[in-house]
Formats: structure tokens, C-alpha cells, sequence
């Protein structure tokens, strides 16, 4: 049996740490935010490359923040991708906005900025790339058009920690950075998590307010909050976690070269790191036009897969919008149609990514 991903032998390779950390937020009964949260932002921020980090209880609220904290609300518009997890356009709905969405690069499933300026009207206030799979967006050409316009950029880094765009890391790039730590994320808590990045402190000073009921201080509310809080043992963890991120990352690049290795030239044709990003793998898909076939062969071999997204979010029906019909984004419905992720993880063994790729050698010749 291979799984899809594998967090409990994460957690037994570094027991001994996480034990401590969750012991120190136990005597200190900081059970929210507290000094393991406050530190965990700084380190955090600092490593993607912020000067304010804000922590917040799931990258959905970090989302949700970053747009109030952009002045987005009822009325405006804005522009993201409709191949991305849902909640990327709930926590713009949120807000009492709009999302306005905008085709795939088919190559890196993220935004493609040449169809962007067609989609600007005057209600719109900011640019929503997602770094999708672990990849960068194409963020210069997204700034520029950003700038020209006078848009605010917030990225959606839920799946993208440490992943590198022309050498910076992500979540620093655009005006706020939005990270998830949901368990399975490259850098998971156990439970929910999330964090805003942003060198902006006007920004930060908005966001750390929204998040605890909008409080300058304690029973002062000077604006209308929530209750966003991170956990001290999420933040105890997390930064135990953190010191673990750049080995566990290098591990799922180097399972990503093995898996490119062994299926170049083959179908089904895996995904492609750009020259100029550095993709840290939080999904690795592959794309076959026998999805239903392919993941059910592997199953039957013991090798989880799975289909990130199998509905675009212009297609879902919550988020209908009569304006986005079947057919809109060609390259986004494609790929939701032909994309099946494989096993990956940082304690993914060689020999496991041996045998997944000899059963999807063996499914795709017909030997099912
Ligand atoms: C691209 C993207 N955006 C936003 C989110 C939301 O993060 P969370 O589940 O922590 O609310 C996720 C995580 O699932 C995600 O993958």
C-alpha cells in the first residue's frame, strides 16, 4: 500500500520535538496566540521573505483578511483562477465581492497574465494568483499589469511554502501572501492554521485587529473583527515544523526528478517545473486522458492518486455566476478532466516511487 500522503511517519521522524514543543504550550497554558504564535510569525515571515506575519486559524481566513485588509468589499471584482480550491473564491464572496475569473496556462495550471487586462473593469481592486500544485504563478508580469491599473496583488501561497519565483520566495512578491498550514500542506499543523505575509504595516496592524474581534486593545473594538486566532500548540508546532521545511522541500524535489526521470517521453506526461521557479511539489500531477482508468489500475496495485480539481470553481455550484458557462476556460476544464496527482510526500521512499511508476507504465500500456 502506498498512500497519497503519509502524516503520521512525518510526525514519528520528529515525535521527540513536537512532544516537547506541545508540552512547553501545556505549562504555559498560551492556549491562544501567545509567544509560541508571536514567534512562529516572525520566523515564519522571515523565511518567506515578509516583515509582518499574522497568524490566523486556516489560510481560508488568511484570504478573507489580506481582501478586507485591501479594502475589498461589496461591489468590487476580483480577478483570480478557476482552477484552484474553492476556497479561494468563497473567501472573495466573503468580502461581498466578486470573483472574475481568468484562464490556465496549461503548462504551469496557474493564471495566465496575458489574459488578465481583458478582464479589468473599473469595479475591479485586485489580482488573486494561486501558486497552484506548489509552483509559482508568473508574477512580474502580474505586478506590472497590477500596477499600471492601480490593483492590490494577494497571492494564494495555501499550497506554496518555500516555493521560488525569479528567486523570491512566494507570499513576499505581491502587496499580502496567504498560506494554509491544513495538515496536509507542505507545512502542516495538526489542526487548522494559516498565516498573512506582508511587508505592508498599515496592512498588518488591519489584519492583526481583524483577527481577534477587531481590537486595537482588550475590549476596544474599533473595527468589526473575527475570531481568526491561531493556537499556541499550532504555533509550538509550526515551529518545530519550520526547522524541518527546507530538508523536507529538497525531499520532494528530488521524488519529483525521480518521477520525471522515470516517465520521460511516457504518457501519462507528468508536470513541468519552469525554468525560472522553484516548485516545491506540494502536488505532483500528471495528466492522462484515461483518468477513471489509470487511477482506478493503481488502485487495484495499492497506489492512492488523487484529482485535484475534478470540477473547475466556475462549474461548482455554489459559485455559479451566470457569466461563466461550460466553455469559458478551455484550458482550466481540460485539466480538470486530466489531472491525477501522485503519491508525494518527504518520507516517500525511491523504491515507492519505483513501483508507482512501474504500475502506471504497466496500466497505460493496457496491462490493467
Ligand atoms: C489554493 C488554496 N487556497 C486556499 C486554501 C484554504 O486553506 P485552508 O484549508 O487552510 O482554509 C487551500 C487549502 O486547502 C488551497 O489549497
Amino acid at each position: 500500500m502506498i498512500p497519497f500522503v503519509d502524516l503520521k511517519a512525518q510526525y514519528h521522524s520528529i515525535k521527540d520535538e513536537v512532544d516537547a514543543a506541545i508540552a512547553v504550550v501545556l505549562e504555559s497554558s498560551q492556549f491562544v496566540l501567545g509567544e509560541q504564535v508571536a514567534k512562529f510569525e516572525d520566523e515564519f515571515a522571515a523565511y518567506s521573505g515578509g516583515r509582518h506575519g499574522i497568524g490566523v486559524n486556516s489560510g481560508t481566513s488568511a484570504l478573507h483578511l489580506a481582501l478586507l485588509a485591501a479594502g475589498v468589499g461589496a461591489g468590487d471584482e476580483v480577478i483570480t483562477t478557476p482552477f484552484t480550491f474553492v476556497a479561494t473564491a468563497a473567501a472573495i464572496g466573503y468580502t461581498g465581492a466578486r470573483p472574475v475569473y481568468v484562464d490556465i496556462e496549461p503548462r504551469s495550471f496557474n493564471i495566465d497574465p496575458q489574459l488578465i487586462e481583458a478582464a479589468i473593469t473599473d469595479r475591479t481592486k485586485a489580482i488573486l494568483p494561486v501558486h497552484l500544485y506548489g509552483q509559482s504563478a508568473d508574477m512580474d508580469p502580474i505586478l506590472e499589469i497590477a500596477r499600471r491599473h492601480n490593483l492590490v496583488v494577494i497571492e494564494d501561497a495555501c499550497q506554496a511554502h518555500a516555493a521560488e519565483y525569479k528567486g523570491r520566495r512566494v507570499g513576499s512578491i505581491g502587496d499580502l501572501g496567504c498560506f494554509s498550514f491544513y495538515p496536509g500542506k507542505n507545512l502542516g499543523a495538526y489542526g487548522e492554521g494559516g498565516m498573512v505575509v506582508t511587508n505592508n504595516s498599515d496592512y498588518a496592524e488591519k489584519i492583526r485587529m481583524l483577527r481577534d474581534w477587531g481590537q486595537e486593545r482588550r475590549y476596544h473594538h474599533v473595527l468589526p473583527g473575527y475570531n481568526y486566532r491561531l493556537e499556541g500548540m499550532q504555533g509550538a508546532i509550526l515551529r518545530v515544523k519550520l526547522r524541518h521545511l527546507e530538508r523536507w522541500t529538497e525531499a520532494r524535489r528530488a521524488h519529483a526528478c525521480r518521477y520525471h526521470t522515470l516517465l520521460a517521453g511516457s504518457r501519462p506526461c507528468a508536470s513541468e517545473e519552469l525554468h525560472d521557479r522553484r516548485h516545491v511539489y506540494h502536488i505532483y500531477a500528471v495528466r492522462t486522458s484515461d483518468r477513471t482508468g489509470l487511477q482506478a489500475a493503481l488502485q487495484t496495485r495499492g497506489i492512492q492518486t488523487g484529482i485535484p480539481y475534478p470540477i473547475p470553481v466556475h462549474l461548482q455550484a455554489a459559485y455559479a455566476d451566470p457569466q461563466f458557462l461550460q466553455g469559458d476556460f478551455p484550458h482550466t476544464e481540460r485539466a480538470s478532466l486530466e489531472v491525477l496527482s501522485l503519491p508525494m510526500y518527504p518520507e516517500l521512499a525511491n523504491d515507492q516511487i519505483d513501483t508507482v511508476v512501474t504500475a502506471l507504465h504497466e496500466a497505460s500500456s493496457g496491462g490493467r
